[in-house]
């Protein structure tokens, strides 16, 4: 049973294929180190902001709330987002969850208080400011993180019961590469839920808002994208709720 932040850290670095660790996988830091010396990389003017240590220490409080008021979710707060992942990814128990994409640990936290027992909730992500700060403000007993790229997750095929990936799909290079990996470490009978943008309507006001997003390494996503996708793989239980420039998408791998 995990019962302190070290055996969190732990259990997480045994979750990782050995060839993964390749002899290069640090802790000294309060989590588990797969990129050593390698930087983030800085596609988009987006990925910069992810990167900088003073983004990464106001995102929970002021920069997310911003963005996502900006997607036109104002109404919808941090605390409902969380209940809504937790309820979504259908939490409780000795589950094993991976949180992709993890930022400062602002859900992974709250994910891993749904567990008990041997639980784990494990956050996964490539900045080293943004992890480093989601071991400074969101460990737990139940909550660990990884750096390292989630085009290549250092997992077997089914390890996860739950997979969650939230506002990080439209900021990366090759979206469809991660989507396909979060599927695959996902268990037969787990649930992933994600949270990405949604291209608006008409037409018109879906340009404007492209134009000004692409400058800023933001995608939209057509609205069907994501639920054909889940649904090609032969996912069940899909649902799918749109908040403005947002879609929170779930469903449970067969
Ligand atoms: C906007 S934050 C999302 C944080 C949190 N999930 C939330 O909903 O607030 C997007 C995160 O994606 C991470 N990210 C971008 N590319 C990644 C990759 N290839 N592998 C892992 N994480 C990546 C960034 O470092 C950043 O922390």
């Amino acid at each position: 049973m995990s019962e302190s932040p070290e055996t969190a850290l732990r259990r997480a670095l045994e979750m990782i294929e050995p060839e993964m660790l390749r002899g290069v996988a640090r802790t000294d830091g309060g989590y588990v180190e797969l990129l050593p010396d390698v930087p983030a990389p800085n596609p988009s003017p987006a990925s910069i902001a992810m990167n900088n240590p003073v983004v990464a220490a106001i995102y929970e409080k002021l920069w997310r709330p911003f963005g996502v008021s900006m997607m036109g979710i104002a109404g919808m707060s941090m605390s409902a987002e969380r209940a809504k992942a937790v309820a979504d990814l259908r939490l409780s128990g000795h589950q094993r969850v991976l949180d992709v994409a993890c930022g400062p640990g602002n859900f992974t936290k709250f994910l891993s208080e749904a567990l008990t027992g041997d639980g784990l909730a494990v956050g996964f992500d490539i900045s080293e400011a943004m992890i480093a700060r989601a071991v400074r403000d969101n460990r737990g007993p139940r909550a660990a993180y990884v750096r390292g790229d989630a085009a290549h997750l250092p997992y077997a095929d089914a390890t996860f019961d739950a997979v969650c990936c939230y506002a990080a799909l439209y900021l990366v290079p090759k979206p469809m590469t991660m989507l396909d990996e979060l599927i695959r470490v996902l268990r037969p009978g787990g649930r992933i839920a994600i949270m990405t943008s949604c291209e608006p309507r008409p037409a018109p006001l879906g340009s404007v808002v492209g134009f000004g997003t692409g400058l800023a390494g933001v995608r939209m996503f057509p609205k069907n994208q994501f639920t054909d996708i889940f649904a090609r793989a032969g996912m069940t239980d899909m649902e799918q709720d749109i908040h403005g420039l947002a879609q929170f998408v779930s469903a449970t791998k067969q």
